[in-house]
């Protein structure tokens, strides 16, 4: 049986995914900041038909120790992890890059692309050992070198992800590893970092915003589905795998009239 790691796990995308990695019988090991999400979202997870289990550690990702930890809970409940998804992100709150305090981008930067380079190093040197194994990051705004106003940091974060990504990859084809690294570019996903900055502050979206998300956007169910699919079945080094594509993107905005998506209905 196959053992999946994913980081940020309680909620959105990573939570999601871990449902559909049991649907393929996957042992599961989710994570995240807090013990008493990671505990209902385990309760969440059980009723899902599955012959993969599931066990959850509390893991920050800015630090590298806890990731070390995470790794070694794994190791110790499964022998070998074969997927391990540097999954936990926080967004930014929606200000020019003068506006945000030394705080916040701190925090961003150490989640978002340190986490990401933390948990990376981690599971190659365990896959190394194993001589197999697979490890996937997360892209978003900015990857594509895409620039919009409040998104400044977070898309430094996720251009560096891109980068840091792909030269892991070649990376680990050059050593001769045995292990293979990926991108997921979930496009946009109506979950709580689309509507929170820092993990938990309200972001006021302007009405032009939730139209645009309205249409490009889609649950995080949708979303994992597509992607866990794509990795259970890759053998690939070096992938991306795209949701939201350019040919999907604007056959959203041709077709939009006929949209009736109301994702911010109870705001
Ligand atoms: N929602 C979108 O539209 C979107 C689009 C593109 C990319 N992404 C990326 O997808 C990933 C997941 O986002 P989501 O939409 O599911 O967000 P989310 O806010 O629903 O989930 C993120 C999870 O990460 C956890 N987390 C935050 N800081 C952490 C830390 N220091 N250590 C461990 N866990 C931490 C949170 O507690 C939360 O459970 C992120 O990397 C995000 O950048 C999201």
């Amino acid at each position: 049986m196959k053992t999946v790691v994913i980081t940020g796990s309680a909620r959105g995308l990573g939570f999601n995914m871990a449902k559909i990695f049991l649907t393929y019988d996957y042992n599961v090991v989710i994570s995240d900041l807090n013990e008493d999400n990671l505990i209902n979202a385990k309760k969440e997870l059980e009723s899902i038909n599955s012959k993969g289990s599931i066990s959850y550690k509390t893991c920050d990702v800015s630090k590298y120790d806890d990731l070390q930890s995470l790794m070694e809970f794994a190791i110790k409940e499964y022998k070998i992890v074969d997927i391990w998804l540097n999954n936990a992100g926080v967004n930014q709150p929606q200000e020019a890059i003068w506006d945000l305090n030394e705080k916040d981008i701190n925090t961003l930067i150490d989640v978002d692309l340190k986490g990401t380079i933390y948990g990376s190093k981690v599971a190659m040197e365990q896959m190394i050992k194993q001589h197999k194994g697979a490890i996937y990051n997360i892209e978003g705004y900015g990857s594509n070198d895409a620039h919009m106003l409040g998104l400044n940091l977070y898309g430094t974060s996720k251009r560096a992800v891109t980068y840091f990504t792909e030269s892991l990859a070649q990376e680990a084809d050059e050593k001769n590893t045995g292990v293979i690294v990926g991108k997921l570019s979930p496009g946009i996903m109506i979950t709580k970092f689309t509507t929170n900055s820092m993990g938990n502050n309200k972001i006021e979206l302007s009405d032009k915003t939730k139209k645009v998300y309205n249409i490009l956007g889609d649950t995080p169910e949708t979303v994992s589905k597509f992607l866990v699919d794509k990795m259970v079945n890759n053998t690939k080094n070096n992938v991306k795998f795209n949701w939201l594509t350019n040919t999907k993107a604007f056959f959203r905005f041709l077709t939009a009239p006929f949209n009736k998506n109301d994702y911010f209905k109870e705001d």
